[in-house]
This record gives structure tokens, C-alpha cells and sequence, in this order.
């Protein structure tokens, strides 16, 4: 029996909170596909519909493993995927999103995935050689086609938001937002608002790190990308980690984990808004699931933001080549 609340990308009912499926391929330590695979089901067991992956995710082994896990099973999930990294992972990133690369990308993903229509198709980063309505239009013929049911975009600024849903509704923009990361409440988020496309936030644990399950990046795998991330460089990691000391201590206060802290902040965001929790572990998929029963008053989310101001945050989010491919 679920308890799943449903929510709305657009016209697309999907659960209050989805799972992110990128830390079962690439990221943040090595693949265990049994383990990930069991998640899956487990998700969906308990009333998770919505699944998010990429084409980039593992170069296609995490399209592949979210294949294998839904077989049987696919009248259960919302299926969203992503595409526009051209470059495989460790290449130097190729940003396409030219009018046959789309089509191509999504024959790709569907013969990955093994299903015959992706639920909710998004541009991963915006092609800026690309007019952006080029890479709608294409993508528009893939609903048109019985291949796609919606269209998303991830990372994209106010303006190329308003000139794809121009051409085509947008259902879902899928951005970094959390406690940490509040770029796109000025701008972005407004423009969503105004247009009715629903924002699923990725990362909304801050990589893990809002959960205090990290103290440095000593035990974090040689290719784990939060190496590379300013946030946790050294100096950086230990500032941030008042921030979560202010966070565990609210959250105790409250009787949940920090993380389920972060998670009900973002989710008390809006109606209009889907978080998208990536974890490889059953364990976690629970405690982040409960959350969506914190109930959050005007004077806890105050705290919470106090306890987590944008000018105590030590560090950009991605290394400054990664954030020249946002929000544009
Ligand atoms: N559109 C984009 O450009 C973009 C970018 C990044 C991510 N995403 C999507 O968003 C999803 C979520 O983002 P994310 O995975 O980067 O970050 P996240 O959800 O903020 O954090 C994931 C990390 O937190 C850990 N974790 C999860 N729940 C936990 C809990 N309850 N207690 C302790 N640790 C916990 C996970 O560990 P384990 O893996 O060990 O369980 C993993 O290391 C991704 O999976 C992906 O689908 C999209």
C-alpha cells in the first residue's frame, strides 16, 4: 500500500519525491548493481513512481540497470531520462543538442532502457550553438511520435525556459536546489511558476553532504566527482560543516536525521515541486521517503535558513568549467 503523496510536472502526476538513480552508476563510489537493482524495487514498492536517470550516467550502464530493474514492472514507473552530454564520462564534455542528435540520443536511450516511450524526456544542459527551439522542435517530434509523453529541461536559464515552452509545453525544469543551493529562486523558479512547469531539484542532499554523513573526503573512492568539487575542498568542507552542525542540532530537536531536514525544506518549497533523492541503499530510500511527513512551521524553516545562509556557504557548487553549462 502506498503512502506516497502524488504531485504534478505539468500535466504528469508523479510521486511527492522520486529516486535518483546516478550514484548507481558513476559518482559517488563503485556500482553494485544487485543492491541498486533491489532499491529500484523496493522504491516502487513502496509507491515511488518516478526514476530518474541519463544517458550519461555510467556512459548507459545506468540506463541499462534501470532497464533490468523495471522489466515486468513498467506500468509502475514514471521514466524520466536525459540527454546532451555527447561525450562519453571522462571525455571532454560535448554539449549537443542539435535536431538530429536528439533523435538519435533517444533511439539510444529507449533501446538502453528497453521500453518503447520515455515518460518525461529533458535536455540535460542547454546546446548554446543550438537555438533553443531547434532542440524543442526535435524534441516535440518525439512526442508527436508516441516516443516521449513530456518534455523537461535541466540547468536551463529564465529565457531559453520561456522560449522552449514556446514551442512546446515544458513540464519539468530539473535543477540543483537545496539548502545549499538557492541560485534559481530568483529568476528561474519564478518564470516556472508563471508558466506551470513543475521543478524537480537534483542533489537536494547536497551530494550527501547535508546529512553529515561526511567529515572530509578520505573515504570517498579516487573518481567519486565530489573530489573535485569546491564545496568539499579542503578549507571549504570544514566551514560548511557548521552549517551541518546547526542543521543535526535542529534536526534532533525536530526527532529526524539532518538529511530528512534538508529533504522537508526542499519539499516545503512548493506543490509544484519533486525532489529527486539519489541513494543506492534501501536503508536510505526509507529515511528519505519519511520525510515527506516532516511538517515544517514558518518558524522552523526560518531556523533552518538561518542556520544555512547563502554567505556561510564556502565554495561554488561545480568546478568553474562545469558551471559555464548552467543556467543559460
Ligand atoms: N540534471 C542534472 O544535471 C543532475 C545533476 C546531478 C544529479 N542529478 C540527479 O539528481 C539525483 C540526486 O542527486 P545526487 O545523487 O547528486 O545528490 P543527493 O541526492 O543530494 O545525494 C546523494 C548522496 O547522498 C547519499 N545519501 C542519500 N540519502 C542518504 C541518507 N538518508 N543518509 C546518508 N546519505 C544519504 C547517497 O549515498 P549512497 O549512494 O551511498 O546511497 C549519495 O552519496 C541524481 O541521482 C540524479 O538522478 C541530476
Amino acid at each position: 500500500m502506498t503512502t506516497v503523496p502524488t504531485r504534478h510536472l505539468g500535466e504528469l502526476a508523479v510521486s511527492a519525491q522520486g529516486l535518483g538513480c546516478m550514484g548507481m552508476s558513476h559518482g559517488y563510489g563503485a556500482a553494485d548493481d544487485t543492491q541498486s537493482i533491489a532499491t529500484l524495487h523496493h522504491a516502487l514498492d513502496l509507491g515511488v513512481t518516478l526514476l530518474d536517470t541519463s544517458d550519461f550516467y555510467g556512459s548507459g550502464h545506468n540506463e541499462e540497470l534501470i532497464g533490468r530493474a523495471i522489466a515486468g514492472r513498467r506500468d509502475e514507473v514514471v521514466l524520466a531520462t536525459k540527454f546532451g552530454f555527447a561525450n562519453r564520462l571522462g571525455e571532454p564534455t560535448l554539449i549537443r543538442g542539435d535536431a538530429a542528435y536528439v533523435r538519435q540520443a533517444c533511439e539510444a536511450s529507449l533501446r538502453r532502457l528497453g521500453v518503447d516511450h520515455i515518460d518525461l524526456y529533458y535536455q540535460h544542459r542547454v546546446d548554446p550553438r543550438v537555438p533553443i527551439e531547434e532542440t524543442v522542435g526535435a524534441m516535440s517530434e518525439l512526442v508527436q511520435a508516441g516516443k516521449v509523453r513530456h518534455l523537461g529541461l535541466s540547468e536551463a536559464g529564465a529565457q531559453t525556459v520561456r522560449r522552449a515552452h514556446a514551442v512546446h509545453p515544458i513540464a519539468a525544469l530539473q535543477s540543483e536546489w537545496s539548502l545549499w543551493t538557492r541560485d534559481l529562486e530568483a529568476e528561474i523558479a519564478p518564470v516556472c511558476r508563471e508558466l506551470g512547469i513543475g521543478i524537480v531539484p537534483f542533489s537536494p542532499l547536497g551530494r550527501g553532504f547535508l546529512t553529515g554523513r561526511y567529515n572530509s573526503t578520505e573515504g570517498m573512492a579516487e573518481n567519486d566527482i565530489r573530489r573535485s568539487q569546491p564545496r568539499f575542498a579542503d578549507g571549504n568542507l570544514e566551514r560548511n560543516l557548521t552549517i551541518v552542525a546547526k542543521l543535526t542540532e535542529l534536526a534532533s530537536a525536530k526527532g529526524v536525521t539532518a538529511g530528512q531536514l534538508a529533504l522537508a525544506w526542499v519539499q516545503h518549497r512548493g506543490d509544484d515541486v519533486v525532489p529527486i533523492p539519489g541513494t543506492r541503499r534501501r536503508q536510505y530510500l526509507e529515511e528519505n521517503l519519511a520525510a515527506l511527513a516532516v511538517e515544517l512551521s514558518p518558524e522552523d524553516l526560518a531556523a533552518i535558513e538561518a542556520a544555512a545562509p547563502a554567505e556561510r556557504i564556502a565554495g561554488n557548487r561545480y568546478d568553474a568549467a562545469s558551471l559555464t553549462f548552467t543556467s543559460r
